[in-house]
């Protein structure tokens, strides 16, 4: 039995998409298990980029069969247009791709409330994709969901019901104008005929794939430290993204996961409002922003950019139970003539045992850092372990060393080819 579980470890990007997409060819399925089209997935074959918001990155390997689980939100226009991008680019999708019935819709009036949360004092950078309200509506026991698709008298109430309620905010809370009822109904109705063929029980089709011997690679998006319990609150998503998500968001129980796998970006980026102990400002920081080329796959916003961080990822580890992990983007340190790694925190000058998550205490926490001597050769061709330089695998040992994880994937570069295997 082989069901694994793949993590963003640190706040999202860490090069998921890339890595799953070369694991996908030791695995029969590959299940999204949480998030939304906030995520984007970078894969990129031969001179092709391909950036996936909603379908697993397993798609692009032929014969994969690929799953949404009903924990992902799902924006089905995005959803319609991601098909629409992959068959453009002759990737086939029939009879590959299976959507939980019970997984939530994106609806117009998410969006909106997203939009009016972030114009506020509560502004957390949001990627503007709806998810939060999303899920604050699932958990409300007021959402539609994948199945509503199916009876079209049923999916019309529930959104005339939810409208009606939802411009009584919009008009009388915010003075924001309604939303066009009639618009929505028409809108959500036609995608009953693009989508119907997915919409698939997703628990049972799985649990009947494993027990068959086929083997599952759940794929994570966003990161631990962006986890709605774990994360560091409230600058987080509104899912989790840990390991444990897994289980919940596709219907596999505990007992099926054989190993949970991490992917580990080899400094630390982050995407909107919260704190970063290691992030590093100015010029050094945009040194590193442009080399690394950290401009978000799904909003185009530039990523703060900071040092490794051991402490984050041992606590991600811990959170997570990640044994193995995927070192990516290596060769974009190549250019630093010392790199720095942070391998605990202090406050007051008395040193932290443990990872606090509470922005009043990590924003005061100051790094403590250990440099290492940068390699400055340039490594993106490199194709084995031995023939990288001997700087560049002691920062390798020393991260894995004081992050507790053993090191299984090396990745030098965005292409499939650019990937060292331990
Ligand atoms: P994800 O959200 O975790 O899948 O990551 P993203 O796709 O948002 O961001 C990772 C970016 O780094 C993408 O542009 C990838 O093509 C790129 N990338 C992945 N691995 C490497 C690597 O080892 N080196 C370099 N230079 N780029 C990489
Ligand atoms: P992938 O899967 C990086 C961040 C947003 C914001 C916070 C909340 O590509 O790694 P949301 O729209 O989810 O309500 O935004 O979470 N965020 C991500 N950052 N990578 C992602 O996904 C992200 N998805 C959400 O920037 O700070
Ligand atoms: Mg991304």
């Amino acid at each position: 039995m082989n069901v694994s579980v793949l993590v963003g470890s640190q706040w999202g990007d860490e090069g998921k998409g890339k890595i799953v997409d070369i694991l996908s060819e030791r695995y029969d399925i590959v299940a999204r298990y949480q998030g939304g089209a906030n995520a984007g997935h970078t894969i990129v074959i031969g001179e092709q980029q391909f950036i996936l918001h909603l379908i697993p990155s397993g798609i692009l390997r032929d014969g994969i069969e690929c799953v949404i689980g009903n924990g992902v939100v799902i924006d089905p226009q995005a959803l319609l247009d991601e098909i629409r991008f992959l068959e453009e680019h002759g990737i086939d999708i029939k009879g590959r791709l299976f959507i939980s019935h019970n997984a939530h819709l994106i609806m117009p009036y998410h969006k909106v409330l997203d939009s009016i949360n972030e114009s506020g004092e509560n502004k957390i950078g949001t990627t503007g994709r709806g998810i939060g309200p999303c899920y604050i509506d699932k958990y409300d026991r007021k959402g539609i969901r994948i199945v509503d698709l199916l009876d079209k008298t049923e999916l019309e109430k529930k959104i005339r019901r939810n409208v009606k309620e939802k411009n009584k905010f919009l008009k009388n809370i915010y003075s924001h104008e309604e939303l066009d009822v009639d618009k929505i109904v028409e809108e959500y109705l036609a995608f009953n005929k693009a989508i119907k063929q997915y919409i698939t029980d997703v628990p049972a089709y799985l649990d009947k794939a494993i027990k068959d011997g086929k083997s599952v690679l759940m794929e994570g998006a966003q990161g631990a430290l962006l986890d709605i319990d774990h994360g560091t609150y409230p600058y987080v998503t509104s899912s989790s993204p840990t390991s444990g998500g897994a289980c919940i968001g596709v219907g596999v129980p505990p007992t099926q996961i054989t190993s949970v796998f991490g992917i580990v970006k080899a400094y630390v980026t982050r995407v909107g409002l919260g704190p970063f102990p290691t992030e590093i400002e100015g010029e050094k920081g945009e040194q590193l922003r442009q080399w690394g080329a950290e401009f978000g796959a799904t909003t185009g916003r530039p990523r703060r950019c900071g040092w490794f961080d051991a402490f984050l990822l041992n606590y991600s580890r811990m959170i997570n139970g990640i044994e193995r992990v995927a070192i990516t983007k290596l060769d974009v340190l190549s250019n630093f003539d010392e790199i720095k790694v942070c391998v605990g925190y202090e406050i007051n000058g008395k040193r932290l045992q443990s990872f606090p998550t509470t922005e009043s205490q990590l924003s005061k926490v100051v790094p403590i850092y250990e440099t290492l001597p940068g390699w400055k050769t340039d490594i993106t061709n490199v194709k084995t372990y031995d023939e990288l330089p001997a700087e560049t695998k002691n920062y390798l040992s020393f991260i894995s060393e004081h992050s507790g994880f053993e090191i299984a994937f090396v990745s030098v570069g965005p292409k499939r080819s650019q990937t060292i295997e331990l």
